[in-house]
């Protein structure tokens, strides 16, 4: 038996069926329509809103803050992601609104905002901000690189036994000639293609998540990896793995979605190794295969020193995935990453399209 699989086994058998974090989901919240003023539209049908004329700075200058960003935070749950055009936004105006995201709709108050554990010491924005940057992309993904280009859907850090809720990116740096779209997927709408009897069977099921390969890249980084607390005391030290369960319920929305994704979730717990790779595979090929659950973005391209598009998602019910097709330009970014609730699956969940009343996939 190889370490990987000993832990495995051990993780197997310490989480027996029922263990899954249960409990009365609260009541839904709804938007306050503080941001109807504001034009947006929906880029597709199941996902994506996009504003042009907001500065989310300025939402942050406001008065109504609060309630604005609660809007915001209720919009992004819905909607899986919001896009806006041409922000000024800095990164540690990035960090205060999407904590205020997650404060405001309610996460536990030891949840605060995630240090990756790949991110330097001495990085130049601070413990709290990731820089996505082409340059070190290109020196993490030589070798054995997949030519798949959809094996990079992930929800954000579910390696942590307290994992993401909210999730802010501004790329400020983007090619001249375009690339590096980001998509989504909709994780209420692969839960939705499930039919009831097969929904039923993985909501009693978890799954290991873990991510030991950014030990290898912190040390071809030549970087210590972060093994003090990373968001909330509950994520530290140096194992990097968790487990959750495979149906999640969303605290804002009351909605259920599938929650494992290729970036990180290994194993589903109490079926064979045959068994779990064979359900991963199929909820991994709803993400990646279904374009009618996903939306894709095109950061602007701009010489504005400082300006860029915005996207702001929920990484308890969405998936994402970048794309390397702009060779060696350079392309920048800052992101932050707020630490919400332990996951938790709640019976009293409702399925997406029924919540709508959209028709269902199975009648
Ligand atoms: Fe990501």
């Amino acid at each position: 038996m190889t370490a990987t699989q000993a832990q495995t086994q051990t993780r197997h058998d310490s989480h027996v069926k029922g263990s899954i974090a249960l409990r009365a989901h609260p009541t839904p919240l709804q938007r306050n329509g503080s941001l109807n003023k504001y034009e947006s539209f929906d880029v597709t049908p199941v996902i994506g809103s996009e504003y042009k004329d907001i500065q989310l700075s300025d939402i942050l200058n406001s008065a109504d803050k609060d309630v604005l960003l609660k809007d915001l935070a209720v919009q992004v749950s819905q909607r899986g992601v919001v896009f806006f055009r041409g922000q000024d936004i800095t990164a540690e105006q990035e960090k205060e609104l999407v904590d205020a995201l997650g404060v405001l709709t309610g996460k536990p108050s030891t949840s605060t905002l995630h240090i990756h554990p790949t991110t330097e010491d001495t990085s130049p924005k601070g413990d709290q901000i990731s820089i996505i940057t082409s340059k070190r992309q290109s020196e993490y993904s030589r070798g054995d690189r997949s030519k798949l280009a959809s094996v990079g859907w992930h929800a954000d850090i579910t390696f942590e036994p307290v994992p993401s809720d909210y999730a802010i990116l501004k790329i400020h740096t983007n090619p001249d000639a375009g690339g590096g779209d980001t998509l989504w997927a909709s994780g209420y709408e692969v839960y939705s293609r499930l039919s009831p009897p097969f929904a039923k069977y993985l909501e009693g099921l978890e799954a290991l998540h873990e991510a030991s390969f950014f030990k290898d890249a912190a040390k071809n980084y030549g970087i210590d990896l972060r093994e003090g607390e990373r968001g909330s005391p509950a994520n530290k030290g140096g194992d990097l793995s968790a487990v959750h369960p495979v149906i999640r319920v969303n605290p804002v929305t009351g909605l259920k979605s599938v929650f494992v994704n290729k970036g990180f979730t290994r194993r589903i717990l109490g079926i064979t190794k045959d068994e779990s790779d064979l359900v991963l595979n199929y909820l991994f090929s709803l993400v990646s295969e279904n374009h009618d659950l996903q939306v894709r973005f095109r950061w602007s391209t701009n010489n504005k020193p400082g300006i860029g598009d915005v996207a702001i998602w929920d990484n308890r019910s969405n998936y994402h995935t970048a794309t390397f097709d702009y060779g060696r330009s350079l392309r920048v970014g800052d992101r932050a990453v707020s630490i919400g609730e332990k996951p938790y699956f709640a019976h009293d969940g409702k399925e997406r399209r029924e919540s709508l009343g959209l028709p269902s996939w199975h009648q």
